[in-house]
């Protein structure tokens, strides 16, 4: 049980690591690394990780824990008596972590643990006073960090501290979320290389600590390196099925050998241009349901504008469900990026109304990106969105789908800007285009630069990324594709997507 109310083990990021599977880290640990000088457990809780590294390397090495909790401190030390540990009570904050690594005569130091798992924005929630001191954010996250925008993991931090001050013959073993080891890793390379053996080994956190996220043990050691390269092993168990990711070209890769088996299509696309959908921030005015012949909006008023301005539309939950039946409808207001909206007041008069009885909601949207447009603006607009079929997939599911988007009752289909697409003018070209980006290649290619575990997988940059005529060749259609393909104006340059990033 543990002894923090509820708010604190959040505020604390306190998930305690259950002794069977520190141990399980430890022999790992051993394996990898081998017997250390001294063990620095710099967050250690109830000491799960001291215990272990105690009973693999005995009097073989020295084992110092910090940590916050006075309640923890009192538990790990009666716990660990006879263990020969010492538990520090320190704030991680406000030590000098260079100096507590640097042990004169000892250099093969081993830093591990489990630090805490939250994010400032959960401490923001919470009000809470643990964190670093925010001038030293600088430099790690830039204006982000300083804005207080960046929603980085204190474990995060922690990690980047640690390793910056581990000695060249240390190693770091510390569970956290995949995110965090990656964002870790990608820190280093950009600054200052890799480590001769960097490693994400995977856990199952449900199974372990109750919590649906994506966690693994980072591991690091060895000396600065040229090559940005970590491999992931798919247990806590270096025999397991493993890839590589890394920088490959100056690009991240989630797997490297994947990548190289299907490099030839990473050349862009100069004949079909991904696009994003709808874009509106105010579902509650701006989406309807379907009751008889009536349209619903989101407060359950019935709404009353002129049909051809309302579309059919499916969101990221239809189209990561596989679903294309229509459920809901979005009113359309402009047929490109910017164009003047008061002209509705004359030409759809109904749709004015109903605008202007919403427009304290919609004048209110947040993103600034509506401030110096035309009122009543949407984003993600434009010929493309009106295209009859399309070939698209939402961003946000943990797999790589397409589905042919057909016409519903004569209407183009929208889709949300969470989902992005390919625009088609028929059938045979929807189909054909689907085949392509459904094929074993582009899947392989497209999942060897996705990070399943991101809040949105898939980007329209690794999309666009794609060359379909590369493709089409790879799947023998090379022939039937060139009845399509027409270059684009613009091609890849064009600037959708860039305008609703404008800050
Ligand atoms: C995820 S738990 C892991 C505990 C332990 N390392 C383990 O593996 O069981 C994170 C620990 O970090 C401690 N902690 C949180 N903030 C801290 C801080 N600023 N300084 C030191 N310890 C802190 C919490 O009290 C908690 O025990």
């Amino acid at each position: 049980m543990s002894p923090l109310p509820t708010s604190s083990k959040k505020e604390y990021g306190d998930f305690q690591t259950p002794q069977k599977l520190a141990n399980g880290v430890v022999s790992l640990v051993d394996t990898l690394y081998g017997t250390p000088e001294i063990v620095i457990e710099p967050t250690a809780g109830l000491g799960a990780f001291l215990r272990a590294s105690a009973e693999q390397w005995k009097d073989r090495a020295q084992y110092r824990g910090y940590e916050i909790n006075r309640t923890y401190i009192d538990r790990a030390r009666r716990h660990l008596r006879d263990f020969g540990v010492q538990i520090l009570r320190r704030d991680f904050f406000g030590e000098d972590w260079v100096c507590n690594l640097a042990q004169p005569g000892k250099p093969r130091v081993l830093v591990i643990g489990n630090p805490p798992w939250v994010t400032n924005s959960d401490l923001g929630v919470l009000g809470s006073v643990n964190l670093p001191k925010k001038s030293n954010l600088v430099g790690l996250r830039g204006l982000d960090a300083l804005t207080g925008k960046s929603n980085f993991d204190i474990a995060e931090w922690m990690l980047v501290r640690l390793m910056e001050a581990l000695p060249s013959d240390g190693a770091i073993a510390m569970l956290c979320k995949t995110m965090t080891a990656r964002k870790v890793l990608r820190h280093f390379w950009k600054k200052d290389g890799g480590r001769e053996d960097s490693s994400i080994f995977l856990i199952d956190a449900k199974a372990e600590f109750g919590v649906a996220v994506d966690a693994c043990l980072f591991f690091a050691r060895g000396k600065r390196t040229r090559e940005c390269v970590a491999r992931v092993y798919s247990d806590i168990d270096i025999t397991s099925e493993s890839t590589r990711f890394g920088f490959i070209d100056g690009s991240l890769v989630s797997n490297i050998d994947a990548y190289q088996a299907h490099k030839n299509l990473d050349r862009g696309s100069t004949t079909y241009t991904w696009r994003s959908g709808i874009k509106h921030d105010a579902a509650k005015v701006m989406e309807f349901t379907r009751c008889g012949d009536k349209l619903i909006n989101g407060f359950g008023e019935t709404v009353d504008v002129e049909d051809e301005y309302v579309f059919p539309l499916l969101k990221s939950s239809d189209l990561g469900n596989g679903r294309i039946a229509i459920r809901k409808s979005v009113l359309i207001t402009q047929r490109h990026i910017g164009d003047e909206t008061k002209e509705l007041e004359h030409r759809a008069p109904k749709t004015w109304q109903y605008l202007l009885n919403h427009a304290r909601i919609l004048d209110k949207r947040k993103s600034s990106i509506y401030a110096t447009r035309p009122r009543f603006s949407l984003f993600g607009i434009g010929p493309y969105s009106f295209a009859p079929w399309k070939v698209a997939l939402s961003g946000l599911y943990k797999r790589i789908k397409f589905t042919v988007v057909p016409p519903c009752k004569g209407q183009p289909v929208m889709v949300d800007d969470t989902c992005y697409f390919i625009p088609c003018q028929n059938e045979k070209e929807a189909t054909l285009l689907f085949d392509l980006v459904s094929s074993a290649a582009a899947k392989e290619f497209l999942g060897s630069l996705v990070f399943f575990d991101s809040k949105r997988p898939i980007t329209i940059d690794v999309l666009r990324k794609l060359s379909f005529v590369e493709l089409a060749r790879d799947c023998g259609r090379a022939d039937e594709f060139e009845e399509f393909a027409r270059p684009e104006s613009g091609g890849g340059m064009d600037t959708q997507m860039l305008l609703p990033m404008k800050p």
